[in-house]
């Protein structure tokens, strides 16, 4: 019997039968729990077509298991998620969970940062460029140092820039959280008391609701980085170590973002609770390196301009970023409380920000697109032959069609396909990625692979 001109319904029962996945991927290839995105399982189909079985044991994204071992992927963010403090929303807790393989493992979750990649997929995407341990990343936008972190677990060496002081601060101290001695933590942890002092002294407490804005330390942003050791308040054994007393510093500032936003708890408490996760985060991720530790890949962050980049011509094997998607995100605004306290004149940083520079909207978009210009343009320069330049970027195609007065704008990803063809940077391949959320006013984002030409 025919239920369609071309199917029995015996052919009907065997097609709803088959398992789309084991037409795509091996059968002793077990995917990771989660994985529901179109996007996601087009990198993980790549993956499984470029990586070796031992390649995705160690450095796969979105598999659990080959065969009957699990991947490094899968121990790094199997267990209890990121532990959050008792007062979290439910809503945070449960983002947490349903996200435990995409973000917030390793020492990523260690600082909030808007605007921040998804981990997991920059895993991906490193896996699909082609890049292997031994290779060097660059990512010259590197905010808080998603693509560097990923780097390192993954073997491969990378290099990162930003304009900001704090992201370098923020991405060196993510990145030593891989190997920081957790012994003197735990002391600190013990003696919170005392640490909160020493900071409080050194630093300052904000004023709820006021974005404090002062130049203590002189423009000198690294003595505010430096322990002091003629002080009247003296930390714990072993915390002046730069490493530890980094990440320390890294948990007041983030305790004083807390408290400046919400009173649910006083600074104190929020320190406390905020140490204790970072000790937890730490220690995890050290166990799954555990024997391993020197697999993990040099890293070498920068303050620096994305528009002059401070490397050598066709040195590069592979470049990952994501500009500044428009002119919605104030990053300096985000920042504003942690950059007054390490003493930076935040208008002067915010001339050279991509997306900040001008002053009307319309001056806004012209300076975006020349800066993105001169970006590419220095990428294309660094980047070695026939090697590849991904952009992950979004558009807000409402803020542009109020600024240049038409319906029918050219995204930001077309504008930077655009470009970068006059940099000897063809397309490749573009990925849509679906936001989901309400409060997003953007619907999608771009994987926009480019290829720069092999002559
Ligand atoms: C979308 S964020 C990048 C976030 C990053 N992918 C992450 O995972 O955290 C863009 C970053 O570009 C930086 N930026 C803006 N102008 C810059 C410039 N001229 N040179 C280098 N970085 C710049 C901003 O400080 C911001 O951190």
């Amino acid at each position: 019997l025919s239920i369609s001109n071309q199917l029995t319904y015996r052919e009907m029962g065997d097609l709803l039968a088959t398992n789309v996945f084991q037409r795509l991927f091996p059968m002793h290839l077990g995917l990771v729990p989660q994985l529901n995105e179109v996007y996601e399982l087009e990198l993980a189909f790549f993956e499984s077509q470029i990586l070796s079985d031992e390649e995705i044991i160690r450095n796969g994204a979105y598999f659990a298991q080959v065969g009957d071992r699990l991947t490094r992927h899968f121990l790094i963010c199997s267990g209890e998620p990121v532990r959050l403090p008792q007062h979290s929303s439910s809503r945070l807790k449960s983002f947490f969970q349903s996200n435990q393989f995409k973000t917030g493992y390793a020492t990523h979750g260690l600082f909030p940062y808007r605007g921040k990649f998804h981990p997991q997929m920059i895993k991906g995407i490193l896996n699909v460029m082609g890049l292997k341990p031994g290779d060097s990343v660059l990512d010259p936008m590197m905010g808080s140092g998603t693509v560097l972190i990923e780097a390192c677990l993954m073997g491969i060496k990378s290099f990162g820039i930003d304009s900001s002081p704090f992201c370098r601060f923020m991405t060196q101290t993510k990145i030593d959280g891989l190997t920081v001695p957790t012994a003197p933590l735990k002391l600190a942890l013990k003696n919170c008391e005392t640490v909160f002092d020493y900071f409080k002294l050194l630093i300052g407490v904000p004023e709820q609701g006021s974005k404090i804005n002062l130049t203590k330390f002189d423009n000198n942003i690294w003595s505010a980085m430096e322990s002091s050791v003629d002080y009247q308040i003296q930390l714990p054994d072993d915390c002046d170590s730069p490493k530890v007393y980094n990440l320390l510093l890294l948990a007041y500032l983030d305790s004083a973002g807390y408290s400046e936003r919400s009173n649910r708890k006083t600074h104190f408490e929020q320190f406390k609770a905020i140490l204790e996760r970072y000790i937890f985060v730490v220690e995890k991720i050290q166990h799954v390196f555990a024997g391993a530790e020197e697999e993990i890949a040099e890293a070498i962050p920068s303050e620096g301009d994305a528009r002059s980049l401070p490397y050598e011509n066709s040195c590069i094997d592979g470049i990952v970023f994501s500009p500044p998607y428009s002119f919605a995100i104030d990053y300096l605004e985000n920042d504003s409380f942690h950059l007054g306290y390490m003493g930076v004149d935040i208008n002067l940083l915010r001339e050279k920000m991509v997306g900040l520079r001008g002053r009307t909207l319309r001056q806004k978009y012209d300076l975006y697109k020349s800066d993105m210009d001169k970006i590419l343009a220095e990428c294309s320069r660094v980047l070695k032959p026939g090697k590849l330049c991904v952009i992950v970027v979004g558009t807000n195609s409402n803020q542009l069609s109020k600024i240049l007065g038409t319906k029918n704008v050219q995204g930001i990803d077309e504008m930077l396909i655009q470009l970068g063809k006059f940099h000897n940077l063809a397309l490749v391949r573009k990925i849509e990625r679906q936001i989901t959320g309400m409060a997003n006013t953007m619907r999608s984002e771009f994987i926009v692979i480019l290829q720069k030409s092999k002559c």
